[in-house]
């Protein structure tokens, strides 16, 4: 058979068919940039696909041998950021369809068969979104170790606790490390199971609607390791970008939750404040104020974190009022996925530069435990003796008022509190460790799919 060079044509283009220029672009939009981090993803899920095609009787042997060696060299090319996509095809599964059929003729003719291209852009997408979240757990598991090895240098090291950005009661550095080490701790866990929900296999419904000649939707799951694939096409097409949508609220409940310890470390690294500081490494200067060093690592990781909220808007904006299955809105999903991710994993080692690199004023922070901080204490004790709480407070507000309170006696009532901090952070390191194994031991399965999937 005689195969035409399609090096520079739209995969629905027919002959005799103009299109206009300026809506070709603007339909284009940004796919053949964002989809360069689609390009390994596609070709293990079309080196799946095409297996499953031979298995079904609709690829030779030679032809899917073909296939797998084309599609490994552009994985390899992906790998390195070699692989073009050119605007005038559109996006990253015409640019490789269209070099497989350059490369191989009828084999690459015959690869889209039973499935579309929203088809092939969900399970890239699905593949992709895998892949990244692990590296964004690896990336939190290391963050909570630097979070472990600051607090057993800090932990015994005072800190008032505020309320209303008022002194409320005594805490330590100790106790604020560890309310960080717990929160990221349920953000890894969330985070493995959101991995689990998005774990099927989107592939097989083609345009949406199902195929009418013998395919094997669960023999694609099973080699991509996916632990099921949807039943309907129409759900499988309804879950673009929705289930983007579950992995950008994960992120932005991962960013909420830094952004407090940042502001935390902003308001303590304050002149006024000076209970932390950022080395100079880690500070920025003015360009007016000779005098400026300023913590813009600390901002920077703030604004980031807001920002995720607009990703998620964005997107639920895009996929919010469409009817079922699928429409070209729906390429917009993409650019807000990906930022996202960006943006998590920058602010994940901006939190590793900031908490790594910033030291106390154990002066300052001493000099800051007034006495009045221990007033509930004095209440405590009174109750201790059998005073109703009620009672206590009031005899204690006139103790403050009166500065009758006793600083020295009451901080070691303290020493309970922070021996549960101790032992919490002990508790939630093992629950951390085995969290650990669970991450790694994925990211050694989805490493090897590369082998198992083109050889
Ligand atoms: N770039 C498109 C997307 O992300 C690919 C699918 C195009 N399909 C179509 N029927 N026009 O949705």
């Amino acid at each position: 058979m005689k195969i035409k060079r399609q090096r520079s044509r739209r995969l629905w283009a027919k002959s005799g068919e103009v299109t206009d220029e300026v809506m070709q672009r603007l339909t284009v939009g940004e796919d053949p940039i964002l989809d360069s981090a689609l390009v390994v993803h596609d070709c293990v899920g079309s080196a799946a696909h095409a297996r499953m095609l031979a298995k079904c009787g609709h690829l030779s042997k030679p032809e899917l041998r073909k296939l797998l060696i084309g599609l490994r060299k552009i994985f390899k090319l992906g790998k390195i950021g070699k692989f073009n996509i050119p605007a005038a095809l559109e996006d990253v599964h015409t640019a490789i369809e269209t070099r497989l059929v350059s490369q191989f003729g009828e084999a690459g003719l015959r690869i889209h068969t039973a499935r579309s291209r929203n088809d092939q852009v969900m399970l890239a997408m699905r593949l992709f979104l895998r892949t990244e979240l692990l590296n964004r757990l690896a990336s939190t598991l290391e963050l909570l170790d630097i979070v472990q090895v600051k607090f057993q240098a800090l932990k015994d090291v005072p800190l008032p606790g505020y309320t209303h950005m008022q002194p409320a009661m005594p805490s330590s550095v100790g106790m604020w490390l560890h309310a960080l080490y717990e929160e990221l701790l349920v953000i890894v866990q969330r985070g493995l199971s959101l991995l689990e929900d998005l774990d099927v296999s989107p592939l097989g419904g083609a345009a949406g609607f199902g195929v009418s000649i013998k395919t094997d939707p669960a023999f694609v799951a099973n080699i991509l390791k996916f632990k099921q694939h949807y039943r309907s096409p129409i759900q499988a097409n309804n879950s673009r970008g929705r289930e983007e949508l579950h992995a950008l609220q994960w992120i932005t409940t991962a960013g909420a939750v830094m952004e407090k310890f940042v502001w935390d470390m902003l308001l303590y690294c304050s002149r006024e404040f000076g209970f932390f500081a950022l080395p100079n490494k880690l500070t920025t200067g003015s360009s007016i104020m000779p005098q400026k060093r300023n913590p813009d690592l600390l901002e920077l990781t703030r604004s980031r974190c807001a920002r995720l909220r607009g990703y998620e808007t964005e997107l639920a904006w895009i996929i919010g009022k469409l009817p079922t299955s699928y429409h070209r809105d729906l390429q917009l999903t993409k650019r807000p996925v990906m930022q996202a991710l960006k943006d998590f994993s920058e602010i994940l080692e901006m939190m590793k530069l900031s908490l790594k690199g910033f030291t106390v004023n154990r002066k300052r922070l001493e000099a800051a435990m007034h006495t009045d901080l221990y007033a509930t204490y004095d209440a405590y004790r009174q109750v201790k003796l059998g005073q109703p709480f009620r009672e206590a407070y009031r005899v204690v507000a006139k103790r403050v008022v009166d500065g009758t309170l006793d600083p020295k006696a009451l901080q070691r009532d303290f020493a309970p509190i922070q021996k549960l901090v101790v032992s919490g952070m002990r508790e939630a390191n093992r629950e951390v460790k085995k969290l650990a194994v669970r991450v790694a031991e994925r990211q050694r399965t989805l490493a090897k799919l590369p082998d198992t999937v083109f050889n």
